[in-house]
């Protein structure tokens, strides 16, 4: 068997294919264009789906790639030594080419011929489709299989859930596939033993799906006219073999990764207990993928929705386990860089969008931070306050809507302490939150705004949020000077000694954008003057002493003693724009903004 590195292998799959009449095309997106069904491109076959369904491809009908691919499915799994949410795909395709003869032996002169992976053939074990009501037994695979000289108890005969591939979405091109897996030498786990049994005998490296059916919305396969092959080795795992390692992250591909992890965080990988070894592999994982994430040329970033909350649920999830390893805060672009330097030379978007990806990287870092630290604090008094041990439902649905502590922070510190969460109240929580929400924009449209109390509310918000952009990028010394707020529009004026700039009024409005589209909760409280001060609150302290005051908090951006009315959540703002900027006495300027 060839140890190879993961850049050897690329070009050499490529390289073979190439031998065999392919044309090498480049990977696409990682996100899928024109396709509501997925939101990420989750196998080779996918960005080539039109192609298969009979579409002429301009670089011909045999192809070859290596396609990048992000399976998220369930985040809270990632951690064990073999699943990444991105990884990388060697493939080669015949779009009504050749069919699996061809694709079975060409499989297996790379997997054992010495020039290339050279693997013993006794190591190597396969599957084939069994055959039901659907589709036959194919026998045509099990024959070429076993005329390259595979013995008849290295071939399993699986069904539909083990041996069948697609469609990627609902409806699509489909078909049954052989797999080829590798023996890792565990003993068999008993006499039915096999690589449909998940023990880990059995080790999938390539996957020849044979495309022959697609399936319809009613859910039939009708046969296809044109027949594809379409196959998928994973990169990472294939790599972990040859190399002779238990675990994808001990390769070539995460060592220099995880070597920065362990300088971020004193800490060693190898012999370290499996709790911190865990924690390696979710941030390593999570940083590689939020680094294709962003820097793909249909880069997304963090948001609340779709892409950008999967790829924010990432990076959070990697920013709370890189602070468990002792990781200073502020240290992910430090290793999303290491990543930018293993993977440019393959993926050139990488080094083209490098300043993007740590700047989006480190302003998701910040972001989390204020809100976590919030949060925690929050946990905490919940679980003080706890009777028994159990979090109920409200409380969780509150930490959640009001600090904007994800649910599953909830539950995994929950669980570390021994203490469960009533998650099925929590949903309820939710839903009913959604429902009301869905409500309150229909009415929105239907009154077309006209509700004056409403806007000046929202209003008033953008002006804490303007308050705190200016002390954050122009000047810690701006206080206000004024404030005039009618149904159109706010009118907000503040001490500084020149004219802001046109580019720094965008990123005034970038910074308040960006706390509107994080969704945050707009905190009421009473206290005492005295009590504001010492939260470090702005705002006028002219009141008596003793005095009850509200103060509005908008968590890690703003702290205001403040009359209100206030929105409920940021997002209830829509979009700011700063419409003017003047002077408006010696020393004080004025900016006017709207919400639209
Ligand atoms: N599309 C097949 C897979 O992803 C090759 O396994």
């Amino acid at each position: 068997m060839k140890c190879l590195t993961s850049d050897e292998l690329r070009q050499m799959y490529l390289d073979f294919f190439k031998s065999k009449g392919h044309a090498v095309i480049k990977s696409a997106s990682l996100i899928p264009e024109n396709d509501p069904t997925v939101l990420f491109t989750t196998a080779g076959m996918h960005p080539l789906v039109p192609y298969l369904l009979g579409e002429t491809h301009p670089a011909g009908t045999r192809l070859t790639d290596v396609q990048k691919c992000v399976r998220t499915g369930d985040i809270d799994e990632v951690g064990d030594e073999s699943h990444c949410t991105f990884f990388e795909m060697l493939g080669n395709w015949s779009l009504g080419d050749y069919f699996k003869k061809e694709a079975i032996t060409w499989s297996f002169e790379f997997l054992t011929d010495e020039k290339y992976l050279g693997i013993d053939k006794d190591k190597l074990y396969f599957s084939c489709f069994a055959g039901d009501e659907d589709a036959p037994r194919d026998t045509v695979a099990y024959d070429t299989w076993r005329s390259l000289g595979v013995a008849e108890d290295h071939i399993f005969f699986l069904p539909k859930e083990n041996n069948w591939w697609g469609p990627a979405g609902i409806t699509g091109p489909c078909g049954p596939d052989t797999e080829m897996f590798i023996d890792t030498g565990k003993p068999a786990c008993g006499p039915d033993c096999s690589p449909a049994c998940g023990c880990g005998k059995y080790l999938e490296i390539w996957n020849d799906v044979f495309m022959e059916y697609n399936k319809q919305a009613d859910g039939t396969y009708v046969p296809l006219e044109q027949k594809n092959v379409d196959t998928g080795m994973g990169l990472d795992r294939t790599i972990a073999i040859l190399q002779g390692k238990g675990s994808v992250y001990e390769t070539d591909v995460f060592a220099p990764i995880i070597a920065k992890i362990e300088e971020l965080s004193g800490k060693k990988y190898e012999g370290a207990d499996e709790d911190t070894r865990k924690a390696f592999r979710i941030v390593a994982d999570h940083v590689r993928c939020a680094t294709f994430m962003i820097g793909d040329e249909r880069g997304i970033t963090p948001s609340n929705v779709d892409q950008g909350y999967v790829l924010r649920r990432l990076l959070r999830r990697a920013i709370r386990f890189s602070g468990k390893l002792g990781i200073a805060e502020g240290s992910l672009p430090a290793i999303a860089k290491v990543v930018i330097d293993k993977y440019a030379h393959a993926y050139e978007e990488l080094r083209f969008n490098e300043n993007k990806i740590l700047a989006e990287i480190a302003k998701e870092e910040e972001r989390f931070q204020k809100t976590i630290t919030q949060g925690l604090k929050e946990f905490e008094k919940t679980v003080e306050r706890l009777e028994g041990d159990t979090i109920d439902g409200k409380s969780a649905f509150r930490l959640y809507d009001t600090f904007g502590f994800p649910i599953e922070f909830t539950l995994e510190l929950a669980a570390e302490r021994g203490l469960k969460v009533d998650k099925e109240g929590f949903d309820k929580a939710f839903e009913h939150h959604q429902e009301l929400s869905h409500a309150g924009a229909e009415q929105r449209f239907k009154g077309g705004l006209a509700d004056t109390s409403e806007q000046t509310a929202r209003l008033h918000t953008a002006t804490h949020l303007l308050n705190a952009a200016l002390r954050k990028l122009l000047s810690e010394d701006i206080v206000q000077k004024g404030s005039n707020i009618t149904a159109e529009r706010l009118r907000f004026d503040f001490n500084f000694p020149r004219k802001v700039e046109r580019d720094e009024l965008d990123q005034l409005e970038a910074y308040v954008n960006e706390a509107i589209a994080a969704g945050l909760d707009v905190i009421e409280e009473e206290m005492s003057v005295e009590e504001a001060k010492q939260q470090g609150a702005m705002g006028v302290f002219d009141s008596k002493y003793g005095d009850l005051v509200k103060v509005y908090t908008i968590p890690g951006y703003s702290k205001e003693i403040c009359g209100g009315p206030h929105a409920k959540n940021t997002a209830e703002l829509g979009h700011f724009k700063i419409k003017k900027e003047q002077s408006s006495s010696a020393g004080v300027r004025r900016i006017k903004a709207v919400l639209d």
